[in-house]
């Protein structure tokens, strides 16, 4: 099958087999050519392991510190003339290359959110592993089904109490408009939104592992947040989702408190604005990311999805001293994204970008290009004129 991309809006409905595993290479390729990170993980479980942040940092963790991994995630495989996920060739990619380097890995796929995922990945980690000692929490999901309830969720992408109107782009034609998104209907839409992307399904996750004797001694646990710049404090983090990560964040004393006695720790760490599948849906913040790529392109400080990994191991949760640790006890490498030099810059373009100078004051193609990127697509060492060979690539599915 030939396969070129074929795009909805901010979705891109299929992926590249070749085109994956040649993104998954490059990571491989720059998490080695920084070295091994002493100390790092050995055993570790990756929740949310396919796509974004949550590969990069299986990958940092396998090919940083040799480290043997399980992968949760939710994917598709090619089903009648439909490719599968970019989430399944990435795994089938990663699990090629473990394999080939001697690392032990394997993956489930399902519903996260779920007793039953979380029951298959205990008995998966007691079979193989034993225990683990560094759990990644990663997942962005739109809706989540709660375990024990059964009630169905809806995340929701608004601001809290007055519409927010500010310039958005289409970064498929880069049109800048100007965009109004209605605040919140009720308060259920905050919670809703915290019952989907907030810590209680980290807390049940760990609470869970505990429980069956999973957890190492001197454990760790880390999950991913945002802050970002004033100008998108409207739609993210004053708005509904960051409401649920203000709860994620103060899961982590109740998770301190739970691992206590392994002498365990759990962190959030607040990561870099990152074109993912998940970011590609908020509002406003693409064409914020296109301006501050080009700003931190220019200063020589730009960094991806596994530049950052790469270096949260390394220079924060296995550095061979403290974490350092922000006022309110979180980690960061949004460091260089939140320098007020960058900040100053990218305020200054906000106000001077328009469809007319989006192409030379911006990013955008660097933007679209890292889009296509997510699902395979646009990488030199391909020919997306060939019939694909690989779609029937598997991960090795627990
Ligand atoms: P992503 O969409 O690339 O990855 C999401 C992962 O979750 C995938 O592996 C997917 O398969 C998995 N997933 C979704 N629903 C699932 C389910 N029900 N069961 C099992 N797996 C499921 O997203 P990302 O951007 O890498 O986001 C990961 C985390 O990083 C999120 O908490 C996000 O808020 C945070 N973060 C993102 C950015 C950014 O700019 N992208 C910045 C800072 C923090
Ligand atoms: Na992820």
């Amino acid at each position: 099958m030939i396969i070129q991309p074929r795009t909805r809006g901010f979705i891109c409905l299929t992926s590249h087999p070749e085109g994956c595993a040649q993104n998954v290479k490059n990571q491989i390729d720059y998490v080695k050519s920084k070295g091994e990170i002493k100390d790092g993980p050995k055993k570790v479980l990756v929740i949310g392991a396919s796509t974004g942040f949550g590969i990069a940092s299986r990958i940092s963790a396998a090919f940083g510190s040799g480290a043997a991994t399980i992968g949760v995630f939710f994917e598709k495989p090619a089903a009648e003339g439909k490719p599968g996920t970019a989430g399944w060739y990435n795994t089938a990619a990663f699990e090629k290359e473990a394999s080939a380097a001697g690392l032990y890995a394997k993956s489930i796929n399902g519903d996260a959110f779920s007793d039953d995922i979380k029951k298959q990945t205990i008995d998966l980690i007691k079979a193989d592993l034993g225990q683990v000692d560094l759990i990644i929490y990663s997942l962005a999901s739109p809706r989540r089904t709660h375990p024990k309830t059964g009630v169905a969720y809806s995340s929701v992408l608004k601001p809290i109490a007055v519409p927010f109107s500010d310039k958005t782009v289409d970064f498929h034609t880069g049109v800048v408009s100007d965009i109004t998104i209605n605040p919140i209907d009720n308060e259920e839409e905050i919670e809703n939104t915290i019952a989907v992307m907030g810590g209680e399904d980290w807390k049940f996750w760990i609470e869970d592992l505990k429980a069956a004797g999973v957890l190492a001694e001197g454990v760790k646990t880390v999950a991913y947040s945002y802050i970002g710049p004033e100008l998108t404090y409207p739609i993210y983090r004053n708005g509904t989702i960051g409401k649920a990560k203000d709860n994620l964040e103060g899961t982590v004393p109740a998770l301190n408190e739970l691992l206590a006695d392994l002498n365990g720790v759990s962190y959030v760490s607040v990561n870099k604005a990152l074109v993912t599948q998940s970011s590609s849906a908020i509002p406003v913040v693409p064409l914020y990311i296109s301006l501050l790529y080009k700003v931190m392109k220019e200063k020589g400080i730009h960094e991806g999805c596994i530049e950052q990994m790469q270096r949260l191991f390394a220079e924060r949760l296995f550095n061979g001293a403290d974490v350092q640790l922000d006022e309110k006890g979180r980690i960061r490498v949004d460091d260089l994204e939140m320098r007020a030099d960058v900040q100053a810059e990218v305020s200054e373009l906000w106000k001077q970008v328009s469809t007319e100078t989006l192409p030379t004051i911006s990013d955008i193609a660097g933007y679209r290009d890292e889009f296509f990127h997510l699902f395979g697509f646009n990488f030199p060492e391909i020919d997306y004129t060939k019939d694909s060979n690989e779609l029937t690539m598997i991960p090795s599915i627990a």
